[in-house]
């Protein structure tokens, strides 16, 4: 049985129907998924989800599914909140912790969306769906959709990591690779979907993939012992993750499980040679504009129009939280320094938040006792063509190992 109650715009609070061809939405808006909590607070406590399995589908009442025991699931979710000792003592900090979205199966965070979007759209009866990816949510997808029986139609972009380009071509995904500039993809999507009738899974244009995503919360806060920690650090694409990550603490406190109160402070971190929600926070500005020069290396965060800018940019204001663009080789020393000091190999993208936690400890947007989560969104194995040679010493039979 599913608690949905309905689905509406977040901004213009249009309502939706499921399975129905969802009504354009302006630039920012995207549709959301609502519960009727007062019955499920009713039928349910947190001590009967806890003793569910060790995935997202502990969390299946709060999941905008008929039917969890369908569930398309590769073992995604439940993935660790590691202290990180030596990374706070580096930064000076106390209480640090990263949850570690590399666990996933596919090596990525994506894996939650892919998860409970492609379970509901199989119980729909969708054949087709498309989306741009830069690259993490299409090898994701393409593996969600060969366990599913549904197709799933993955536009890249030409930098694809091989990893990500595997994953798609093997999982039968028919797979494109867009030769020209990466901020033409949308467009190419809601022509394809005009013209062959596809569904698109593209970020925020549906309501269940941030459903998938918001378990992230829900992990963050029961691993806490049903707690919010001070501040979250997210690395921002699209925006979908951090809108997630805070819808889920929204509904934790409705339901009474965990206190009400402040939320913790969004951190989210870009790429210097794409910072559309940075820049617009830099100007207080609401919304974000089109970043026209993307320059950054093969992997997540190409989100040239990020089409959860304005939620972002609203979640920022609400908590006191902060924006930071990384350059490109600071992010690649932060996954080297969060490799090192605590055996934790995070991808570029998702490194980029401790390279942006340093800086807003050194402005003062974050205290140095502030509980913070790190949000790794995925793991380094996919991104060794962006990381640099490793320095080895090269040896011989015979030759003494020697380290002096
Ligand atoms: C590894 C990784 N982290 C973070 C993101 C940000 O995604 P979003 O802001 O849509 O949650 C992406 C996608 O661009 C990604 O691939």
């Amino acid at each position: 049985m599913s608690y949905v109650h309905h689905i509406a715009y977040w901004e213009s609070g249009a309502e939706v129907t499921e399975g129905a061809e969802l009504p354009a939405a302006a630039p920012g808006d995207f549709p959301e998924v609502h519960y009727d909590l007062e019955t499920l607070k009713h039928d349910l406590n947190r001590f009967a989800i806890s003793q569910g399995p060790a995935s997202i589908w502990r969390y299946a009442p709060l999941l905008p599914v008929d039917d969890p025991d369908n569930a398309v699931t590769l073992g995604e979710g439940w993935t660790p909140m590691l202290p990180t000792p030596r990374l706070a003592a580096a930064l000076g900090m106390s209480d640090l912790l990263a949850k570690d979205e590399g666990r996933n199966p596919s090596g990525t965070f994506k894996d939650r969306g892919a998860s409970v979007a492609v379970t509901r759209y199989r119980e729909l009866g969708t054949g087709t769906i498309v989306h741009n990816s830069s690259g993490n949510a299409g090898g994701s997808w393409g593996m969600y959709a060969a366990r599913a029986g549904i197709r799933c139609v993955n536009l890249l972009p030409d930098d694809v990591l091989p990893g990500s380009l595997q994953q798609s071509v093997l999982s039968g995904a028919p797979t494109f690779v867009l030769d020209g500039a990466w901020k033409e993809s949308g467009a190419m999507v809601a022509e394809a979907v005009a013209a062959h009738g596809w569904t698109s899974i593209c970020t925020l244009k549906e309501p269940y993939r941030l459903e998938g995503k918001k378990t992230m919360g829900y992990e963050i806060a029961e691993q806490l012992g049903w707690s919010l920690p001070d501040a979250v650090v997210y690395p921002c694409g699209g925006g979908l993750g951090a809108i997630a990550i805070y819808k889920a603490f929204k509904e934790l406190q409705a339901l009474g499980w965990i206190e009400p109160g402040p939320l913790p402070k969004l951190i989210i971190t870009q790429y210097e040679g794409c910072a559309p929600i940075v820049r617009a926070f830099e100007a207080g500005a609401g919304a974000a504009e089109l970043w026209e020069d993307l320059d950054v290396p093969p992997g997540g965060l190409k989100s040239t129009r990020p089409p959860g800018d304005k939620a972002v940019l609203n979640l920022i204001a609400e908590t006191g939280g902060w924006a930071v663009a990384i350059g490109t080789d600071e992010a690649i020393a932060a996954t080297e320094e969060m490799t090192r000091l605590e055996g934790i190999f995070p991808c570029p993208e998702s490194a980029t938040t401790l390279a942006g936690l340093r800086r807003a400890v050194a402005a003062g947007r974050v205290e140095k006792d502030d509980r913070t989560v790190l949000v790794v969104t995925g793991n380094g194995l996919k991104s060794i063509p962006v990381l640099a040679d490793p320095a080895v010493r090269r040896v011989r039979p015979n030759d003494d190992m020697d380290l002096e």
